[in-house]
């Protein structure tokens, strides 16, 4: 298959991705063996990496998603919750799903989120992890893959929108990102 026009080149490939998806629901298995875990994704991005990984989870999972959006003229870590949780979340063990953490910011304000709804325990899981970028310490607890510092696209991420079907990651032109 040809890689649509914008496209650098692939950083994972659609096997990687799932072989490594693979790997890191088998560790998820093990810390929670015993328990139910709550998923919750973050609308859009990371939906299609929670299905992926909740299919490969061998212990009892709840799933829940919310959404967030920018306030503050689009300046990183403005961001407030524009679609809550269906469910509550007390008592429960948590682990946010996440496609990319890059400055943490997003991730920060959503851990401090949810751990004030008393739940048992929270962790987070990401599929691509830019630490260079950081600007907030996160506790990542699970991660698929560190990336360099490029804009990257696929597996749910998006520029414009676009690209979030890709079954790979790839990175983007940089005329275009
Ligand atoms: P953070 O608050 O800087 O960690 O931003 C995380 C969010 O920025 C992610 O959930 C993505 O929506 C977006 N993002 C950051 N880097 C990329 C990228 O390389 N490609 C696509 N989206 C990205
Ligand atoms: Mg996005």
């Amino acid at each position: 298959m040809t890689a649509p026009a914008g496209i650098e080149r692939v950083l994972f490939s659609e096997e990687q991705v799932a072989a490594r998806i693979r790997e890191v629901a088998g560790e998820i298995s093990q810390k929670y063996r015993g328990r139910d875990l709550k998923l919750i994704a973050v609308l859009k991005g990371a939906v299609f990496f929670l299905t992926e990984l909740a299919r490969a989870i061998e212990i009892p999972v709840k799933i829940d998603f919310l959404a967030i959006s920018s306030f503050g003229g689009g300046a990183p870590g403005m961001v407030r919750i524009a679609k809550d949780l269906v469910d509550p979340i007390q008592d429960e063990d948590v682990l946010l799903v996440e496609d990319i953490v890059d400055t943490g910011l997003t991730a920060r304000f959503l851990l401090q989120t949810l751990a004030g709804r008393a739940p048992r325990s929270i962790g987070i899981c990401t599929l691509l992890d830019r630490t260079v970028r950081r600007i907030v310490q996160v506790p990542v607890d699970f991660r698929c893959f560190e990336i360099p510092d490029r804009f990257v696209v696929g597996c749910g991420l998006d520029y414009k929108q676009l690209y979030r079907n890709l079954g790979y990651i790839a990175v983007m032109h940089p005329d275009k990102s």
